[in-house]
């Protein structure tokens, strides 16, 4: 049985369809650990209901960035996971922490590859959309050999058309209707796939 380990800042609805995709059987592995940097994470929540151990690893005042890295691998490692899944998780990581873990960081972005690095992915697709310069977005899940934003070799992709006529409301929910589909998917052949 393969050991994920989920990344998550904020609601965490990913995270639940990867607990809910473990649980069914879709995905040959265990959620053993969820570990989050935001004290107000929901994502915290849902672990704890779940009976699924987390951690709250909260950057100090002053503290670089490579130091904090290194104390959050040490956390992740200590759960020993075949993969690491980032999971709406809101910060950059650096090589203090993606060496540890090589070949086995997985991220889910809502965007296509390429295309809208960073934060507000969905409403700045929607913005291009109204302006009339976009039709589609959509969703990706790729391995984080490097500290690349929101880049990286594409495990799988998805098209997730934009109605500039609709609300944002309703192409935020089929974005994040895609993502729960996507990385579950895409768990599911990576852990099938591993022998590790
Ligand atoms: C998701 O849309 C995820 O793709 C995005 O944060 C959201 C988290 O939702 N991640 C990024 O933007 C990474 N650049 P969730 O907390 O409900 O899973």
């Amino acid at each position: 049985m393969q050991r994920i380990v989920v990344l998550a800042s904020g609601s965490g609805s990913n995270l639940q369809a990867v607990i809910a995709g473990c649980l069914n059987n879709v995905i040959d592995a265990d959620v053993v650990g969820v570990v989050s940097n935001s004290p107000g994470a929901h994502a915290l929540t849902r672990a704890v209901d779940a009976g699924i151990t987390a951690e709250l690893i909260v950057q100090n005042d002053g503290e670089a960035r490579r130091h904090y890295d290194t104390r959050l691998a040490d956390a992740v490692a200590s759960f020993r996971p075949d993969w690491v899944v980032l999971a709406g998780w809101m910060r950059l990581l650096t090589s203090q922490f993606l060496d540890r873990f090589p070949g086995s960081v997985v991220n889910l972005h809502p965007a296509l590859p390429g295309e809208l690095p960073g934060t507000n992915a969905i409403e700045r697709a929607w913005g291009e959309a109204v302006s009339g310069k976009r039709i589609a977005s959509g969703v990706m899940v790729h391995l984080v050999p490097d500290e690349g934003v929101d880049d990286g070799p594409v495990l799988a992709s998805r098209v997730v058309p934009v109605d500039a006529s609709g609300t944002l409301d309703a192409f935020a929910a089929a974005i994040h209707d895609t993502e729960h589909q996507l990385l579950v998917a895409t768990l599911a052949g990576l852990c099938a796939s591993d022998s590790s």
